[in-house]
């Protein structure tokens, strides 16, 4: 048996709250951001980036509030280079038990043009905002954006007078996702070769998945000697995504013998958390998506059934049980009470307070006698469909009534509360679902675009429940809604305004008003 209490400790630095909500459409309200902060506290991640707390007020709330709730992670805000980024990110982490700034910019020729800098003029920028921010807060974190296409010289020079000034965590941003495994490595191993000073501080690795390599492009450079990998719950993050935290947790898990690295991460926690990012940022987990995918341990085929029933690692290399996935899948009936209730969320990775529970109990006891059986994913659609909706939510869903079939004109009756007042009218379309939208534009007038409308069966049958998709697009602004009903119009409707809601929200943020040109950036 191996001692991997021996073995080196590679840090987790979850940025689902930063670059994952920066991922167009995965806006979360600010109670979800609070929730999501706790599970990963919980789960063990020892860094969460919590927000960029200059971009807006929402994100300095979440921020601030995140750092004064964290038990046990460091709470690290993102800064760009200037001086009242810096400022705005520690008056909001400062209330951390263990508070970090993390201070970048871009350093490859093409993010050099942006601000139209010089490399000296960009080395002396990168020392004065390190400096600064190393006044504020002990724990700094650096990143030279697009290192990957990065002068390995001039990479080697800025990462030098970041240390100087202070830095003690360096992370290194494959920003487009194009580097590839051998590459990530060596850009590591070059690093700490050249570096004056490197062995005395932390190289993170921050890979994004535009190629498909963001999880293998992480595990290299940790074998090149990166201590801290930055990820995200379900690979979360702008265009494909970023380094999926599951992922990279299991695969030094799983194969420990030749990724001799360990974590202190609560693996068990993963299947919950996974669940629950999909709920909040609307981005539903693709069945075949590696650890948390509907099917990653579904065994189809004849001969795969066969061997799993003789000996289970026969076709699987993890448990279940060991992210958290308990597969017993006992159905749950209209005459089954709270305590069965409760301990079956439990056994789902779900510990609700009462008042939930209670809730719960309501909603599920609805669909109970909609529906014969009610099985795990039902309960799992529930729970998600409870957080897609919210009492202060500007645009609610009152009542819902539909005429369609093959003769006449298919027409919606729709009642919908707008800010806490009620408003009724009739629609027609071509079809249910177009007069059932059209209602809502009646009554609440948009201009957003409908870009994607899916829906999925959570279960086999014809009672079972829809869940249905909807990403809206108003002026650049991309914002996703979900919902679960057994009726499929009733949960494309509450889709829609749950998307509609998430929109407002989203126009609600102010763009980043800070100075990315370098001119003024030590005005505070
Ligand atoms: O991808 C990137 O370069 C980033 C930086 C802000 C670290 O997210
Ligand atoms: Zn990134």
């Amino acid at each position: 048996m191996t001692d991997k209490s021996a073995q080196p400790r590679v840090m987790i630095f979850d940025t689902t709250l930063r670059d994952g909500e920066q991922s167009p459409g995965a806006t979360m309200t600010h109670e979800e951001k609070l929730e999501i902060a706790s599970l990963l506290d919980e789960m063990g991640v020892d860094i969460i980036e919590a927000g960029f707390p200059i971009a807006s007020e929402g994100d300095f709330a979440a921020v601030t509030e995140i750092s004064k709730l964290s038990k046990n992670s460091t709470i690290c805000g993102l800064a760009r280079a200037n001086f009242k980024d810096i400022d705005r990110c520690w008056e909001a982490v400062r209330h951390a038990r263990s508070p970090r700034i993390h201070t970048f910019i871009g350093t490859s020729p093409l993010h050099r043009a942006i601000p139209n800098l010089t490399m000296d003029e960009m080395a002396q920028r990168i020392h004065d905002t390190v400096t600064h921010a190393r006044n504020l807060c002990d724990n700094v974190q650096w990143s030279p954006m697009d290192a990957t296409r990065t002068e390995h010289d001039y990479l080697c020079r800025v990462v030098e007078i970041a240390i100087k000034a202070g830095a003690s965590t360096i992370n290194i941003p494959d920003t487009v996702g194009y580097t590839a495994p051998r590459e990530s490595a060596d850009l590591i191993r070059m690093l700490l070769e050249r570096v004056p000073g490197a062995d005395g501080v932390i190289f993170a690795t921050h890979c994004h998945n535009d190629l498909g390599m963001a999880t293998a492009n992480a595990l290299a450079a940790v074998d090149a000697g990166a201590r801290q990998i930055e990820c995200t719950i379900n690979g979360l993050g702008e265009r494909a995504g970023n380094t999926a935290l599951e992922e990279v947790v299991m695969a030094m898990k799983v194969r420990n013998d030749i990724m001799p690295y360990r974590t202190g991460i609560d693996t068990t926690k993963i299947m919950n958390l996974s669940r629950r990012v999909s709920a909040v940022s609307g981005f539903a987990v693709q069945f075949n998506k590696a650890i948390v995918g509907k099917n990653a341990f579904l065994h189809e085929s004849g001969i795969h059934q066969d061997g799993v029933l003789k000996n289970v690692e026969t076709f699987e290399i993890m448990r279940p049980e060991d992210i958290g996935l308990h597969q017993k899948n006992l159905t749950m009936g209209k005459h089954s009470g709270r305590a069965a209730l409760r301990s079956k969320m439990s056994e789902l990775g779900f510990d609700l307070a009462d008042n939930q529970l209670n809730d719960l109990f309501v909603r599920f006891k609805a669909l109970a006698d909609r529906k014969k059986e009610v099985y795990d994913d039902d309960l799992i659609a529930l729970v998600a469909d409870e957080a897609t909706q919210d009492a202060h939510d500007f645009l609610q869903v009152k009542r819902l009534r539909v005429i369609c079939g093959t003769e006449g004109p298919q027409e919606a009756e729709l009642t919908l509360s707008v800010d806490g007042v009620e408003h009724a009218t009739d629609a027609t379309g071509d079809g249910p679902v177009d007069a059932a939208f059209n209602a809502v534009r009646a009554i609440f007038p948009h201009e957003a675009h409908l870009q994607l409308y899916q829906v999925h069966a959570v279960t086999a049958g014809t009672d079972a429940q829809a869940t249905v998709s909807i990403r809206l697009e108003e002026d650049g602004r991309i914002a996703t809604g979900q919902s679960a009903d057994t009726d499929t119009i009733v949960a494309s409707v509450k889709a829609y305004v749950n998307a509609l809601n998430r929109l407002i929200v989203r126009r609600q943020k102010t763009a980043p008003d800070a100075d990315v040109k370098g001119v003024n950036y030590k005005d505070a």
